[in-house]
C-alpha cells in the first residue's frame, strides 16, 4: 500500500496527491467530467476507473516504444503512481482532421483531413480560456525554451504516428488530441494523462463519436463509448 500525502492540485478531472518519496506523486482520476471551461459540469459513474486503466495502457505502450512518460505504475481501479514534473504551463495539440475550435476559429469545414498532422500550442490558463499562442510568446514570456518547444513538438508528432496507427489497427481515427509535457532535470518528459477525455475518436466505418464530444454535445453513452474504445484496443477493463 503506498500512502497518499498532502494534496498537490486538483484539476477538473484528476488530483495529484504526494507520497512518501518525494519524486513520486499520486494521480487520482475521479468521475467528474467538465467542459467549456469548466462551464459544463457532472460526475459519469465509472469514467474514473476507465481512464486510470486506459491512460495506463496508453502510456505503457509509448514507453515501450520510445516515448518516455511519467508513469510509473497503477495501484488501484482509480490511482497510478507517476514521477514528479515540473510541468510547462503549455498544451499541445495535435489535428489529423478538422473539427472543434479549430473550425470555430477559421472557419474551416468540419472533417477536412489534414496532409500533415496540425500542430498547435494553447496557453493553459481557463481564465483566458486556454488561448491559441506561437513559439514567439513562449520564448517572450519564459513559459519555455528554444530546445524544449523543438522537443514537445518532436515528441507530440512521434505520439501522434504510434497512436494513429495502433488507433487505426483497431478501427479507430484518432482525430485530435492534446497533450502536456514536464521537465524532469534537463529532460522533457510526456505527463498529464492520454484518455478519450482529451482526444477525438471516431468510429472508422461509422464516423461515431467514442469520446468527450458525446459528453459536450449531449450524445450519451459516454463511459460505454470509452469502454467500447478500450474493447477494439484490447484494454482490459
Ligand atoms: O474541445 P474544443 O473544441 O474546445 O478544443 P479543440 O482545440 O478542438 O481540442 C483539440 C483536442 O484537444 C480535443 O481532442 C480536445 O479534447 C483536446 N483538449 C483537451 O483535452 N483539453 C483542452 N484544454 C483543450 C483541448
Amino acid at each position: 500500500m503506498i500512502k497518499k500525502g498532502n494534496l498537490l492540485s486538483e484539476g477538473k478531472a484528476k488530483s495529484l496527491f504526494e507520497t512518501e518519496k518525494h519524486e513520486e506523486l499520486m494521480m487520482v482520476y475521479r468521475d467528474d467530467t467538465s467542459a467549456f471551461d469548466g462551464k459544463k459540469k457532472e460526475a459519469l459513474k465509472g469514467k474514473g476507473e476507465i481512464n486510470n486503466i486506459f491512460n495506463a495502457h496508453i502510456m505503457d505502450y509509448l514507453a515501450n516504444n520510445g516515448v518516455e512518460t511519467h508513469h510509473l505504475k497503477t495501484v488501484s481501479e482509480n490511482e497510478s503512481l507517476v514521477q514528479r514534473l515540473d510541468m510547462l504551463p503549455v498544451e499541445c495539440v495535435v489535428r489529423n482532421i478538422a473539427t472543434g475550435s479549430i473550425c470555430r476559429r477559421l472557419g474551416v469545414e468540419q472533417g477536412l483531413n489534414f496532409e500533415e498532422p496540425l500542430f498547435e500550442f494553447f496557453l493553459k490558463d481557463d481564465d483566458l480560456g486556454d488561448p491559441l499562442i506561437n513559439d514567439n510568446h513562449i520564448i517572450a514570456f519564459k513559459w519555455g525554451t528554444e530546445k524544449e518547444i523543438e522537443t514537445m513538438k518532436e515528441k507530440t508528432l512521434a505520439i501522434n504516428k504510434l497512436l494513429c496507427e495502433k488507433f487505426s489497427k483497431a478501427g479507430l481515427i484518432l482525430v485530435d488530441y492534446k497533450v502536456e509535457f514536464g521537465r524532469r532535470g534537463d529532460e522533457i518528459i510526456l505527463g498529464d494523462e492520454f484518455t478519450p477525455d482529451g482526444c477525438r475518436i471516431w468510429d472508422q466505418e461509422t464516423g461515431e463519436s467514442l469520446d468527450k464530444d458525446r459528453f459536450r454535445k449531449d450524445l450519451g453513452n459516454v463511459v460505454e463509448s470509452y469502454q467500447i474504445v478500450a474493447h477494439k484496443l484490447g484494454i482490459s477493463i
